[in-house]
């Protein structure tokens, strides 16, 4: 195996350092002159040629096993699973594992806070539902097992990842928490005059912000909200905690309300920052939203309130623009439907009704939007359209999208489909998205449990995580790193610094149990335990670059 080019490496070969490190990821455009992304491929970005990535794992065949399976010589510690005690409080690790972060402790790659993201009851979680209607025990459950979880994890000795139950930081967010409203919907009459909103629930991915507080996105809400009665228009948010701090809980209605899927921060140019959404729906929009001041490294959280104030932008993929999502722009698109147009009073309703106003403004529907990633390297960013069978795109893509002059304030931009779902790829439905300092993107699949291992989905057998090179020969060429158990999808892949440890979440193993004494997975196996229990594993096997 010849030697692997990791970023810093990378940017030493640009001869900038450290100070390029910090510049290139707050976007300012240190690559100017040197390359630019807006070329067709943006391969010689690198000036190198990309190893392949085969040479530092051996890809796996896609399998049906009930089981999570890893390439030679990469091994998993199973963190924390559904209904395992997080605290001395005795809280317990929520359902439906998605989005992972991990915060290290005092620098450390072997310890810190890992926040993870609750979507959703499985017949795991509440059991099975007789007719239509959830028990008051069920809504309960529903409510309580949702949401988010920050525990405290270590590696220990012998190289076993675990919790550490005894942490301080420990605790559950979920269905039943407080959470103070920010943005323009604040206290209006679509909200029924709410300052604050009780719950979070269906959290699927999210993002850490510059000043190191996540974004948890609630994406499938209006179930949940309709079966406890609670006001509809208190979620489909994109909500912020700082995993170090109880007390600070935030909904930014700013940034939209649609069936948020995740949330990738940058800089632009001129220092506001820019925030990219999918709205994973069949037939939605690509949004970003660019804050109205600056970033300030100084100022830590206080930055947050950039994400208050700013304009929320959708993009037109025909004409390559960002289309503003403004009460303005509404009411010029209605202005001969008086009645349509009494929706849109404030931008508090324009965020509100954020689906329909995109759409009246000229956003571009597209095939389900999940993960977005602004590539570290060149300021791409790329998009999973996981699929859309209302037009036939079953299989999927990733698109990447150029901003005009690599800014990602810009306001025009051009795009290419990174790379397509289908046989020839050997994978389906790309959702979540993870760079590592290789450039490389680790893509995970979300094909649906009713549609595994059947028809023309045959072929990719179980969901799997896949690693695909942004740049070099293997472009756009994915190997498979990881299959996962019985009609699971595996989400949130996140690596430590160091990249000696991969999070990763497993979610709904045995989706399609219908009798619990009858589970079609018993993922992850633990000794005389008869259900499938979603679970956050730490992968670990990985070689240093050089
Ligand atoms: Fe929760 Fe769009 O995946
Ligand atoms: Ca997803
Ligand atoms: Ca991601
Ligand atoms: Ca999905």
């Amino acid at each position: 195996m010849s030697k692997t080019i990791d970023r810093k490496t990378f940017l030493s070969y640009l001869g900038t350092g450290a100070t390029a490190l910090a510049a290139a990821s707050a976007g300012l455009g240190v690559l100017d002159g040197k390359a630019s992304a807006m070329s067709a491929t943006a391969n010689h970005l690198f000036g190198f040629k990309t190893n392949r990535v085969s040479g530092y794992f051996d890809p796996i065949e896609a399998s049906t096993e009930d089981k999570l399976i890893l390439p030679k010589n990469f091994k998993y510690d199973v963190v924390a699973a559904f209904d395992d005690i997080i605290n001395k409080e005795g809280e317990r690790f929520g359902s439906g594992c998605d989005y992972n972060a991990f915060f290290p402790i005092n620098g450390s790659n072997v310890r810190g806070l890992l926040v993870n993201n609750h979507e959703y009851s499985t017949i795991f979680s509440i059991g099975p539902i007789v007719g239509d209607k959830m028990t008051a025990d069920q809504l309960h459950k529903n409510l309580y097992y949702q949401g988010m979880s920050v525990i405290e994890i270590f590696r220990d000795e012998k190289g076993t990842w675990q919790m550490d139950i005894n942490s301080s930081y420990a605790r559950r967010i979920n269905g039943y928490t407080k959470f103070d409203l920010t943005g323009p919907a604040k206290g209006i009459t679509a909200l029924k005059g709410a300052t604050t909103a009780v719950g979070t629930f269906a959290n699927c991915s999210g993002g850490v912000t510059l000043w190191n507080t996540v974004l948890s996105c609630e994406e499938n809400f209006a179930e949940t909200a309709a079966a406890s009665s609670l006001t509809d228009t208190h979620y489909g948010w994109v909500v912020e905690i700082d995993p170090f701090d109880k007390t600070y809980l935030k909904k930014h209605t700013a940034l939209g309300r649609f069936n948020h899927e995740n949330t990738a921060m940058g800089v632009a140019a001129d220092g506001r920052v820019v925030v990219y959404m999918g709205d994973d729906k069949k037939d939605a929009c690509v949004y970003k939203f660019v804050s109205k001041d600056k970033y300030k490294e100084s100022l830590g959280r206080g930055n947050a309130v950039l994400l208050e104030e700013g304009t929320l932008y959708v993009a037109n993929l025909k004409s390559g623009k960002w289309m503003p999502v403004t009460l303005e722009a509404v009411q010029k698109a209605l202005k001969d439907k008086p009645e349509q147009l009494k929706k849109f009073q404030s931008q508090g309703d324009v965020v509100t009704y954020c689906q329909e106003a995109a759409l009246l403004v000229g956003g571009t529907p597209t095939d389900r939007p999940e993960d977005i990633e602004i590539s570290p390297f060149d300021n791409t960013v790329f998009i999973c359209h996981t699929n859309n069978d209302n037009h036939g795109n079953i299989h999927g893509h990733i698109t990447r999208i150029f901003e005009a002059g690599n800014d990602l304030g810009a306001l025009e931009f051009d795009f290419e489909i990174f790379a397509a779902g289908g046989r020839q790829s050997g994978f389906s439905s790309p959702d979540n998205l993870a760079f590592d300092s290789n450039g490389h993107l680790w893509v995970v699949t979300d094909i649906s449990s009713s549609s595994q291992n059947k028809g023309v989905h045959k072929s990719f057998m179980n969901n799997g995580l896949f690693v695909i090179p942004t740049s070099g020969p293997d472009q756009g060429k994915a190997l498979q790193f990881a299959s996962g158990p019985v009609e699971c999808e595996l989400t949130g892949p996140f690596f430590t610094p160091d990249e000696q440890t991969l999070f990763l979440s497993v979610q709904h193993p045995g989706e399609n149990t219908k009798d619990l004494n009858n589970p079609t997975s018993t993922w992850p196996h633990r000794q005389g335990d008869k259900m499938a229990r979603c679970a956050v594993v730490a992968v670990s096997g990985f070689k240093l670059s050089n």
